[in-house]
């Protein structure tokens, strides 16, 4: 196969299997008990109870340690991850077909009256993860407790190579058309997303504001009711900084992030990038945000590589509208709320019960 085509999706090597499971069986139990061992004396795992200590350090050798390749044969594609977890979960796995390539996915039964539309994450080129679904599932309960039922949909986006920007956004475009066409208001929408996810929702919010050729228009009779951008990546080809300096402390990876971004934004014309990288946009890019959502809340730790970028984009977003909103998790890594999911933990961390807060306040508005 020539080296400047890329693999097909998740198509690993013999010698990969192999390699990955040797790592996953016969290196990473090394690591991890010498992680443990020397966790106390570690600044950034002080504040961490040894489980936060075990799972972040976890994902972190995955994503230094394996290729895209081998992450996508372990994974499998998102539908699989979402019916393994549906199975697990003793929940039944609804789907509604979009077209041939898009689907959304419910968590609990489809409804019409309320929906949090989900963008997953995974830098274009990986599945959702099941701790981010057993996040979500959590919320959709914490949102009962508090007198708010609401459905969820998950977009599965087609993930790099099998399909390239603009793709995603042309899906996540057709998913949004389909919730409204289906009697869904869009004041009794929310949208969340996380890392690439985030990016993904910023595209929404990009495309809604400046409408962009062979992506279906999506008409609004009222701006969404909110936003929630979770670590989201806002520039795939930033270098140095926070990527380098927080390499260490974070469950992600400078080298990979830098491999995804190179992967996402290959071939993608300088006139497009605004909408793939929002801190690259002009000035007055966002400047009509408000038009099309009515609430932002972006969050972000400042142990992740993508801070500084994360920082910058809030900083430039927050002063078009009037009622976005970033808040910092001290010590919190990437997507740090999903952790405590994947650990089993019981104490959550400081941003969970604010996101709780802010997308019941969003349902309750209307
Ligand atoms: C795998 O990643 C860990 C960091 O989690 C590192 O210490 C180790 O050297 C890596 N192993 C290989 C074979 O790359
Ligand atoms: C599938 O679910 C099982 C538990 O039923 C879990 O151990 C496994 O990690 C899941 N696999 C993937 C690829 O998510
Ligand atoms: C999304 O669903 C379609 C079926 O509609 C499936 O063929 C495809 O593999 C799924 N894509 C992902 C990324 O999960
Ligand atoms: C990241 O790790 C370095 C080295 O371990 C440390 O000096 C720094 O304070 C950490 N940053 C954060 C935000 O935790």
């Amino acid at each position: 196969m020539p080296a400047s085509r890329s693999r097909p999706y998740a198509d690993a090597t013999i010698g990969e299997k192999v390699s990955a499971i040797t790592a996953l069986l016969f290196h990473m139990p090394f690591v991890l008990a010498w992680t443990l061992l020397t966790s106390p004396f570690h600044i950034n795992n002080a504040h961490k109870t040894w489980r936060r200590v075990l799972s972040d350090k976890f994902l972190y050798f995955l994503t230094v340690n394996l290729s895209t390749i081998q992450l996508q044969w372990l994974n499998g594609d998102s539908l699989y991850v979402f019916k393994n977890w549906t199975k697990q979960n003793g929940m039944s796995a609804l789907t509604d077909d979009i077209d041939e390539n898009t689907r959304l996915l419910w968590i609990g039964r489809p409804r019409t009256d309320r929906v949090i539309l989900y963008l997953h994450g995974g830098g274009f080129v990986l599945p959702m993860t099941d701790f981010g679904l057993s996040f979500w599932k959590r919320t959709i309960a914490e949102l009962k407790d508090r007198g708010v039922d609401t459905g969820f949909a998950i977009v599965n986006y087609t993930l790099v190579p099998t399909a390239v920007f603009p793709t995603p956004l042309k899906q996540a475009a057709l998913a949004l058309n389909y919730l409204i066409s289906s009697g869904v208001k869009p004041e009794n929408i929310q949208i969340v997303g996380d890392s690439a996810g985030g990016n993904l929702a910023i595209q929404l919010i990009s495309h809604l504001l400046h409408p962009l050729n062979g992506i279906p228009p999506v008409k609004l009779s009222a701006p969404i009711r909110g936003f929630y951008l979770m670590s989201p990546w806002t520039s795939l080809s930033s270098k140095g900084g926070s990527l380098v300096v927080n390499d260490p402390n974070d469950t992600t990876n400078y080298r990979s992030l830098a491999e995804w971004g190179r992967q996402v934004l290959k071939g993608i014309p300088d006139s497009q990038r605004p909408y793939i990288e929002a801190i690259k946009a002009p000035k007055a890019w966002f400047k009509d945000a408000k038009k099309v959502t009515d609430r932002v809340l972006i969050t972000g730790g400042d142990a992740e590589c993508l801070w500084d970028d994360i920082v910058l984009f809030a900083d430039q977003f927050c002063k078009n509208h009037d009622e976005a909103k970033f808040v910092v998790q001290k010590h919190g890594v990437h997507n740090d709320p999903f952790f405590d999911f994947l650990a089993g933990e019981t104490k959550l961390g400081m941003l969970t019960p604010i996101i709780w807060e802010w997308l019941t306040d969003g349902f309750k508005r209307s």
